[in-house]
């Protein structure tokens, strides 16, 4: 495993990180177990998770991942560096979503209790909450912080001009900042090298980029005309399989896999290395979250870390892709 510096913190974290969506919906618990054994014996030593997680499971399942991350923990709690959010919908009052300070205050203790652990390491906003004003979020989420809840703070799927705002809204505040960003990011969805990296450059956040194989497709595993029966593009991880055909099952991305899956033929290389290595190669990326609904997946992706994808195939997969730099804001 390779380790690099957590943005402008002290901290230090694997390049890859085990995103946990799957556990409790799709990965039964004794599964999900495996997948963080097998993550950890790679040298990962970064699990991030959410409170809505399981991916599909709705409010009325939400919380049972962090459960099942805790019930792993126990007793270990101390070798790993652990990212959970808030934000999204967790129960049925209206003021169980968002970033108002009520809601974010009542969150991180129910995520601390399901987690059975003191604090977190980092505390995210897993979307932008335009309905709450920003002062009153990074109030909240300062009072975290000074409370030892959590001990860094950062953003999810934030357009760049929101979170340019709320870093100079802490500064002026004198409040905790936020010290990371967690954007989709892959051959398939570039365009947070518009906006978002160069901010990122410039104020040195980390950047942990999530869906880093497109949910399953860039592994070259399914076909534009074969509908899957199970997995993530599918009702079995309930609405959201819907969800990542809308952002992925078209016939421009699988003419573009169809490209890459050429490129990585020639050059011997499954497309899953290729495209996870691509993601690390950008050098502003501090770890991918990599995700599995088994633990057999994990070989591909955790041995990526040897691999060094060399210059001129890096350029070939950015000349492919291009395109994918523009397009709708977060489909
Ligand atoms: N902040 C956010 O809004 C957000 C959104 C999404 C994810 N995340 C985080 O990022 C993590 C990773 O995201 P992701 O799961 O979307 O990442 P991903 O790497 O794009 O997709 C992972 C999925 O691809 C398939 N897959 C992976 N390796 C494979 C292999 N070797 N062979 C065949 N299929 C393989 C599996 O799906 P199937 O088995 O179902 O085919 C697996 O669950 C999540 O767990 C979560 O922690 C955050």
């Amino acid at each position: 495993m390779q380790y690099r510096k957590f943005g402008r913190t002290g901290l230090t974290v694997s390049r890859l990180c085990l995103g946990t969506m799957t556990f409790g919906l799709q990965t039964e618990e004794s599964v999900s177990h495996r997948i963080l054994d097998k993550a950890v014996e790679a040298g990962v030593n970064f699990i991030d998770t959410a409170d809505v997680y399981p991916l599909g499971g709705g409010e009325e399942h939400a919380g049972r991942t962090e459960e099942i991350v805790g019930r792993w923990m126990k007793g270990k709690r101390d070798r790993f560096i652990v990212a959970t959010k808030a934000v999204g919908k967790v129960g049925p009052s209206s003021w169980d979503q968002g970033a108002s300070r009520k809601h974010l205050l009542d969150a991180i203790d129910a995520s601390l209790r399901r987690l059975d652990t003191d604090y977190v390491d980092l505390y995210q906003l897993h979307s932008d909450d335009r309905d709450t004003p920003l002062d009153e979020t990074l109030e909240a989420l300062d009072v975290i912080v000074r409370s030892g809840k959590a001990r860094y703070i950062g953003v999810s799927n934030f357009l760049a001009y929101r979170l340019a705002r709320a870093l100079g809204r802490a500064d002026v505040l004198r409040v905790a900042r936020f010290v990371s960003v967690q954007p989709r990011y892959n051959l398939l969805f570039r365009q947070i090298e518009r906006e978002l990296l160069p901010l990122v450059d410039e104020e040195q956040l980390a950047v942990i980029p999530y869906n880093p194989l497109a949910g399953g497709l860039l592994t070259g595993k399914h076909r534009h005309d074969i509908k899957p029966d199970s997995g993530r593009f599918t009702a079995s991880v309930g609405s959201a399989g819907k969800t990542y055909q809308d952002r992925y099952w078209h016939e421009r991305e699988f003419e573009t896999i169809d490209k890459l899956n050429a490129i990585a033929k020639q050059s011997g290389t499954p497309l899953t290395k290729l495209s996870l290595a691509w993601v690390l190669a950008n050098p502003l990326v501090t770890s991918a979250i990599i995700g599995a609904s088994h633990p057999d997946q994990l070989t591909d992706t955790l041995s990526t870390i040897d691999f060094k994808l060399d210059e001129e195939l890096k350029t070939q997969l950015d000349d492919t892709t291009v395109e994918y730099r523009w397009g709708d804001a977060l489909r």
